[in-house]
């Protein structure tokens, strides 16, 4: 995909910088490469999703799995072609890798890949124009945990659309045994309530409807209150509900141990809360959570989910599975179609599991045959996908509110979603984008439902 036409005159577009930000993996990542985004706009980069005119090109990359690592390695193969072709007419082209390989890999990426410049973590990428300036000379390396907070010297937030996410919270102290966050993102530390309300209002001054405070384990956020003591998320979500504008906010990504009263009650008591939530489990099975370190089991889980449900009885919920940790029968592989039959899910990720080098897990000599993982994945995601299209098929008739972020599929068509997080397409002008129209559901398709607005006013 990146190894695109390459235009043979640099043409009138030379003179301005480009940068080309493409991200990997979780919604933290997204988050970041809209900060390099602002960090290089700062620095006079226009945005450009055209890899081939970018002055600079950043990967920001994901760890979490071998799969998403190694992605990176086949980019960087098709952006040294491109590179080489933009020299020959002259043209630098500035190579970045920053995200969690970065962390986790440094210098040897340097090794892997001659033609990457820059290689730069989650935690030191407000340092890219410094970084940028000095790979003329030397390819650098910028991996550390700096003693500043990056946050401190980001630029402010541009314009982000209708629907936004804010990082709070980075890092986790959990150690499950499957999991690299830890290493790569380190320990989990929480932006101030003031740091992230200010943002928020930037956001929402910009024209952003919709926040997801983002976190790596966003319910264990702690961060500093207004009084100088310790406010939960739940207070989080409390102090960004007051900021004017802000109709809708999501959270993600939790832990089940995490799930504190203050944050279940929130889910009653505060309307722009909106009625969703994605809580990793993992496993159904309590050998299997026991080993993967998650310190609850299967009923514990469902009985979070009892609680949830008892003051939220619409919410919909989501959550994370691996199959095939190493061990994993099939007698415990049933254990989580049973749990995913009981609780009900209105989406999830899934994946087999893979082993990540430092990890606890990668140690074991256990580990489950690839066709076992590749048909106990098939059967998840089938009972999944059943799932997802019964709480789809369930909105048909319903009227839904639709929180309009963009132009639709089709010519007249205008995109957004409900609260329940599933996408809507109707006819609509573009100037009803940033607003919440009530829509009646009258087709659900595989990964959209489609509507009518119901009152002509609200979308004209
Ligand atoms: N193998 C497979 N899936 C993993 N995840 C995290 N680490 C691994 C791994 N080593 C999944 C978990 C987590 C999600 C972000 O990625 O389900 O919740
Ligand atoms: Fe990884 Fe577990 Fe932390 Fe989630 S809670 S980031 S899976 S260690």
């Amino acid at each position: 995909m990146l190894a695109r036409r390459i235009p043979r005159n640099p043409g009138p577009d030379a003179v301005s910088k480009k940068a080309f930000v493409k991200s990997y993996g979780c919604q933290m990542n997204a988050y970041d490469a809209a900060r390099m985004a602002d960090v290089l706009a700062e620095q006079g980069f226009s945005a450009t999703d055209h890899v081939e005119e970018a002055d600079v090109v950043v990967l920001n990359t994901c760890h979490i799995r071998e799969k998403a690592a190694e992605k990176v390695y086949s980019e960087l193969g098709r952006l040294r072609v491109l590179k080489d072709a933009r020299q020959l007419e002259g043209r630098d082209t500035r190579i970045v890798v920053a995200g969690c390989v970065a962390q986790a890999e440094g210098a040897e990426i340097l090794h892997r890949a001659p033609v990457v410049d820059v290689v730069v973590g989650p935690q030191s990428y407000h340092r890219l124009p410094d970084l940028l300036a000095r790979s003329h000379a030397k390819r650098v390396v910028d991996t550390e945990f700096p003693v500043e907070d990056k946050f401190d010297h980001l630029p402010a937030r541009r314009t982000a659309g209708v629907s936004a996410f804010l990082t709070v919270q980075e890092g986790c102290d959990k150690f499950c045994a499957f999991c690299v966050v830890p290493y790569t993102r380190g320990a989990e530390v929480s932006r101030s309530i003031a740091a992230v309300v200010a943002e928020a209002e930037r956001l929402a001054a910009g024209g952003v409807r919709e926040i997801g405070l983002v976190g790596q384990n966003v319910n264990a956020y702690h961060g500093l209150a207004s009084d100088g003591g310790t406010a939960t998320l739940s207070d989080l979500i409390r102090a960004v509900a007051r900021v004017p504008g802000i109709a809708r906010i999501r959270y993600t990504t939790s832990h089940p141990n995490d799930m504190g009263d203050d944050l279940i009650a929130a889910h009653a008591e505060i309307p722009a809360l909106m009625p969703y939530l994605h809580l990793p489990v993992q496993s159904g099975s309590d050998r299997i959570l026991a080993a993967m370190n998650r310190k609850h089991t299967g009923d514990a889980y469902r009985r979070i989910i009892d609680r949830v449900r008892k003051v939220r009885p619409d919410i919909a919920l989501s959550s994370d599975f691996i199959v095939g940790f190493p061990g994993e029968t099939d007698a415990e592989f049933a254990d989580t179609m049973r749990l995913v039959s009981d609780v009900g899910f209105e989406s999830a990720y899934s994946f087999k599991y893979s082993p990540r080098p430092g990890t606890p897990a990668a140690e074991r000599a256990d580990a489950v045959p690839e066709d076992v993982m590749t048909a106990r994945l098939h059967a998840l995601q089938a009972l999944l996908d059943a799932q997802r299209h019964a709480f789809q098929r369930a909105a048909v008739g319903q009227v839904v509110e639709v929180l309009v972020e963009k132009v639709g599929r089709r010519p007249g068509q205008v995109a957004g979603k409900t609260p329940h997080l599933l996408a809507v397409q109707f006819d609509a002008p573009t100037s009803c984008i940033g607003r919440i129209v009530p829509v009646r559901v009258v087709e659900a398709g595989t990964n959209s439902l489609f509507g009518e607005a119901i009152e002509a006013a609200a979308a004209a």
